[in-house]
């Protein structure tokens, strides 16, 4: 995917559905001169989701669906293509997208996951990685495809599991390294 110099940022939406930590990081990205995003929209599957207070925060538009509903999706992709959305960047999201949906955007999502894929996709990565005894784990970005978690990679950045690590320490130390990768793997993207 290349952005050619001059040319406007491709206007970009994030679908969270909890803390926005990795939002957070996608909005201060999308601010720098040098970001080939801008992100113009985001979306939520959860009214409560401290993210929104961050869209909010920076005026960005921002609205809550409800996924469980049939039409929701087809509804989002007006929606977006309204607001000529080019680009989307799940952060967090918890729903999964239909293949339809997917097919819409084909090969303009991306996904930030907590474990070095394709090992330990799903749910519950810190918690299975440390039961296992691992003594390496970390977080990928991706490309969104049909298959949960099995897209193409982008970037990956490895973590050291610590002894006394649990689930929790664990996933704060991988968070931390998730908010320097998902703008590397979009620049590396773009460029
Ligand atoms: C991150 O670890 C992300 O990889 C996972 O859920 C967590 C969400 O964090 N899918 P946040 O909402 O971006 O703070």
């Amino acid at each position: 995917m290349k952005k050619l110099i001059g040319q406007k940022k491709i206007n970009t939406a994030v679908f969270i559905s909890g803390t926005g930590s990795n939002l957070k990081s996608l909005i201060r990205f999308s601010i720098k001169k040098k970001s080939p995003i801008k992100v113009v929209f985001v979306i939520s599957s959860n009214l409560d989701a401290k993210g929104l207070l961050l869209a909010k925060k920076h005026k960005i538009k921002n609205k809550v669906y409800n996924f469980n509903k049939r039409n929701t999706e087809k509804k989002i992709i007006i929606e977006l293509k309204k607001r000529e959305v080019k680009f989307i960047c799940l952060a967090g999201f918890m729903k999964i997208l239909s293949k339809y949906f997917i097919e819409n955007f084909k090969g303009k999502i991306l996904n930030i996951h907590p474990s070095l894929l394709p090992k330990y996709k799903g749910l519950n990565t810190h918690w299975r990685v440390i039961k296992n005894k691992e003594k390496i784990s970390g977080c990928t970005v991706h490309f969104v495809n049909a298959k949960l978690d099995s897209g193409k990679i982008i970037l990956q950045k490895k973590v050291k599991i610590l002894k006394k690590d649990t689930p929790q320490t664990l996933s704060k130390r991988i968070l931390k390294k998730e908010h320097d990768l998902y703008p590397k793997a979009i620049e590396k993207i773009f460029s």
